[in-house]
């Protein structure tokens, strides 16, 4: 079930995710606020955008805010997810919620058209590094030139020292997110669940040097990690016009 983040299609890890999990995330609001900035900088009229991974669509549901007439397609495997997500998204914009996988090489036939924005977030590091590279050339001939692609994800620390930092952080968020939400839970059993969750296995973490080194390679433009605290960073590039 752990192969590739099919752990996602499980009702109850969904869930999990969605209330107990997403709102302790560190930084989560600046990591949004990075992305609308840099979607402002590169396509100021965005017309087109895809959420890859979407969930409950947090990301592009926060692009939906800023450009209301977009019209946003909402890409994931996991039935739970889309359902959450269409029902946050009501009758929002113009939008299509479709079911694909990603980590299959045709994906890409699901969709129409060219894209000003794509944006993923926390999804793709479920796939072998070989698959991350090929998916950020699929999306890179997905996008329109000069537009954006972002993605907001989880990534490998430099060593298991600054790994131990990062973890440490992440319990510290997730115990106080969990408290403020009426939980009973000690840090220490918060703890434990964090170390035994079922889509820790899922992860295939890559450094966040390497994969701004593969956009480049693609041909991404403006490529960097815009913002980062321990394993979450917040990196991308630009599809350069001829
Ligand atoms: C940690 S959740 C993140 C959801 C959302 N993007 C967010 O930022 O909160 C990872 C999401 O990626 C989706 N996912 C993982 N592998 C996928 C694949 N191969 N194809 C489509 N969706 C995938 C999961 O179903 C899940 O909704």
């Amino acid at each position: 079930m752990a192969e590739n983040g099919r752990v996602w299609q499980a009702n109850s890890l969904v869930q999990t995710y969605l209330t107990g999990v997403r709102g302790a995330i560190p930084h989560a609001n600046e990591q949004i606020d990075v992305m609308l900035r840099l979607i402002r900088a590169a396509c100021p009229n965005v017309e087109t955008f895809l959420d890859l991974g979407c969930g409950d669509g947090i990301l592009g549901r926060a692009i939906l805010q800023q450009y209301p007439h977009a019209q946003g397609v909402f890409v994931d495997f996991s039935e739970p997810m889309l359902a959450a997500a269409r029902e946050l998204l009501g009758d929002e914009g113009e939008t299509a919620v479709i079911l694909a996988d990603y980590g299959e090489p045709d994906w890409t036939k699901q969709l129409n058209g060219l894209f000003d924005v794509v944006v993923s977030g926390y999804s793709i590091h479920h796939q072998p590094d070989e698959r991350k590279r090929e998916i950020y050339a699929e999306i890179y001939d997905l996008l329109r030139p000069g537009g954006l692609f972002i993605n907001v994800e989880h990534v490998a620390s430099i060593d298991p020292w600054v790994e131990g930092v990062f973890q440490d952080l992440f319990v510290d968020r997730l115990y106080a997110f969990q408290q403020a939400n009426g939980s009973t839970m000690s840090r220490e059993e918060v703890d434990r669940t964090f170390y035994s969750r079922p889509d820790k296995v899922a992860n295939i973490l890559a450094p966040v040097e390497d994969q701004c080194r593969w956009l480049r390679a693609i041909g991404y433009k403006h490529v960097d990690c815009y913002l980062k605290i321990f394993e979450l960073a917040v990196f991308g590039g630009v599809k350069m016009t001829d």
